[in-house]
């Protein structure tokens, strides 16, 4: 018997060291120390052994016990750690890698322009206002130097739509200078607002869609000149496409200011030199603008003397196509996800 359990400690030690999981460590544990384990069903012989034998047996077992018990624990402790080892290299996170954008969408390259453009008129000092986009003939034609027999009236492809309950005209706003009418009707100068929005003209080809966005902008304050005008469209023009370019003014024609003007900003994509994008002009037009009409100042009620005003209106599909390099108008209302992977940004 002395020599079986010796044999025994030798054997389990040896599982023990070799043993290569936690799992195995609790088998072994079980097969020598279990009910039905080797060194249990070994001792149940002690009652066959003589009486003088037995203390000596009996310390035999216990020390096997220990040393077996010790060794366990000391490979549980090392297997464990090895373990956590294993877990910590296969789970490591490099900090410095880049994020994943989570699948959960993204906004569109017209919102995002809306964005960023009301962002920088903010910061300019001109929060945003908002009007209807079914309006009447008052705000988008009459109030704005646009009487109703004035050829500039087909300028616009307008959307008419059935008389209201009062018989009255309506139509979808063709432009967003309509909000300019309806601050200035409810409010008192000075004023400084910005006006982004849905726009429709029955229109529709390689480069107009029948909707549209814009962002109106006006300020009416006293002695009011076309130099701050200026500056203002400039400023916001580096802003958003953060670089330096030039930007000229030219004469142009709006029935509701006077002087008029369109602005130009030197190419991006030659830096004037002229390519196939500025139609080998070196300039590209991103608005429309200048002073108020007095006469528009009149049909809201402002005291035409005292005060004066600049406004402009610029089309966001425009600057969204140059400043992500979208080069077809389409691919912002067709929704295909492929383009949606590429321009919708969080
Ligand atoms: N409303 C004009 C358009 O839609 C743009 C504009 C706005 C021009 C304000 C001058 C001043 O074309």
């Amino acid at each position: 018997m002395r020599e079986q359990l010796q044999a025994l400690q030798e054997e389990a030690l040896t599982r023990l060291q070799e043993a290569g999981s936690l799992a195995e460590l609790e088998q072994i544990r079980v097969q020598i120390l279990g009910k039905k384990g080797a060194l249990t069903s070994l001792l149940r012989g002690l009652s066959e052994v003589s009486a003088a034998e037995r203390p000596l047996l009996g310390e035999l077992a216990n020390r096997l016990k220990d040393a077996f018990n010790e060794m366990l624990q000391q490979r549980l402790r090392l297997l464990q750690e090895e373990e956590l080892s294993r877990r910590l290299a296969a789970e490591r996170i490099d900090v410095t890698l880049p994020g994943r954008t989570p699948p959960l969408g993204g906004i569109h390259p017209i919102s995002r322009a809306l964005g960023e453009i009301t962002t920088i008129f903010r910061s300019m000092g001109f929060p945003p206002a908002t009007g209807p986009e079914v309006e009447d003939d008052w705000h988008n034609f009459a109030a704005l130097n646009i009487p109703d027999d004035h050829p500039a009236r087909e300028m616009h492809d307008t959307f008419y739509l059935p008389p209201g309950s009062k018989g009255e005209k309506r139509l979808l706003r063709t432009h967003t200078s309509t909000v300019q009418i309806r601050v200035m009707e409810n409010r008192k100068p000075p004023l400084r607002v910005i006006a982004p929005g849905k726009v429709f003209r029955c229109d529709s080809d390689l480069t107009h869609t029948p909707m549209f966005h814009q962002v109106e902008g006006f300020l009416v304050d006293e002695g009011v000149h076309f130099g701050q005008l200026k500056g203002i469209l400039e400023r916001f023009l580096r802003l958003f496409f953060v670089r330096e370019m030039p930007v000229r003014f030219r004469p142009s024609f709006f029935p509701f200011t006077e002087p008029s003007a369109e602005a130009d900003m030197g190419c991006l994509f030659c830096d004037g030199r002229g390519c196939r994008v500025c139609k080998g002009t070196g300039w590209i037009e991103v608005l429309g603008c200048g002073l108020i009409h007095p006469a528009v100042l009149e049909n809201v009620g402002i005291d035409r003397e005292r005060y004066s005003g600049f406004a402009f209106g610029m089309g966001v599909e425009r600057l969204a196509m140059l400043k992500y390099g979208i080069q077809d108008l389409r691919l912002f209302f067709d929704n295909d996800l492929r383009f949606l992977q590429q321009h919708a940004r969080l």
